[in-house]
């Protein structure tokens, strides 16, 4: 599969120019049955970005990430966790849902790795134009796309981490904050935390449980931010 990046128009330098183009990729072969591509959402000046696996069978429906389910879960975490929800952008590692059919029933499979590895030039593109200062990773999916496969969420979640070595240009996607004087202050570097995903607490035998984890991890997240 060629991927994402042939897709991808150098000119394109904001969001809404990345999800149009994003409309038309065929970088691997999920294009074929999903309806539509599920690019990101959220504003050009989100300081945090919250990236999971890939969209799920409503959102595949909608356009839109995080509209079924995981994604109400995960609205009601990030607001125990204190996290401000205007100052957040959502996306995925993966932009089309992969689903198995049985008979009418679209079931969901985890991407491979060959998925997430055609997809990350538009997690790449998302991140440069928006210099978060923040990214929650959501389960192993976009950890692995992220911090390469030896990553173990159960293990390392809930604390902030150095933007990864194994992440393409960091540089590209630190946040540079303007001083009052219009210069260029220090720019520190993105940070990162990994988290389970929503969608693992929905499945969790102790959901409770499971549910104060994520908020636990996600309040990791919003005290970094103050
Ligand atoms: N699960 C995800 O990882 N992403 C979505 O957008 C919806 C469900
Ligand atoms: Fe392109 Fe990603 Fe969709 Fe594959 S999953 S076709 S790489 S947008």
């Amino acid at each position: 599969a060629p991927g994402a990046q042939q897709f991808i128009p150098p000119q394109a330098d904001t969001l809404d120019a990345l999800r149009a183009a994003a409309g038309g990729c065929r970088g691997c072969e999920l294009h074929r049955d999903a309806t539509q591509t599920v690019f990101g959402r959220g504003g050009a000046d989100a300081r945090v970005v919250l990236v999971g696996e890939q969209p799920g069978d409503m959102e595949d429906q909608k356009g839109l990430p995080f509209v079924g389910p995981a994604g109400r879960l995960l609205r009601r975490a990030v607001d125990d966790a204190g996290l401000d929800p205007t100052g957040l952008y959502l996306t995925n590692a993966v932009k089309h849902f992969r689903f198995e059919l049985r008979g009418r029933r679209r079931i969901h499979q985890t991407p491979d790795r060959v998925h997430v590895t055609a997809c990350r030039p538009w997690l790449v593109a998302e991140f440069a134009r928006l210099r978060p200062e923040l990214v929650v990773v959501l389960g192993a999916t976009a950890a692995k796309a992220l911090l390469g496969p030896s990553f173990r969420v159960t293990r390392q979640r809930g604390t902030l981490m150095p933007w990864p070595a194994s992440a393409e240009r960091p540089e590209d996607f630190a946040r540079v904050p303007v001083d009052s004087a219009g210069g260029v202050a220090d720019a520190p570097a993105a940070r990162l935390l990994a988290t389970i995903h929503p969608s693992a607490v929905l499945r969790a035998d102790d959901q409770d449980t499971a549910y104060a984890g994520l908020v636990a991890d996600l309040t990791v997240a919003a005290r970094a931010l103050a």
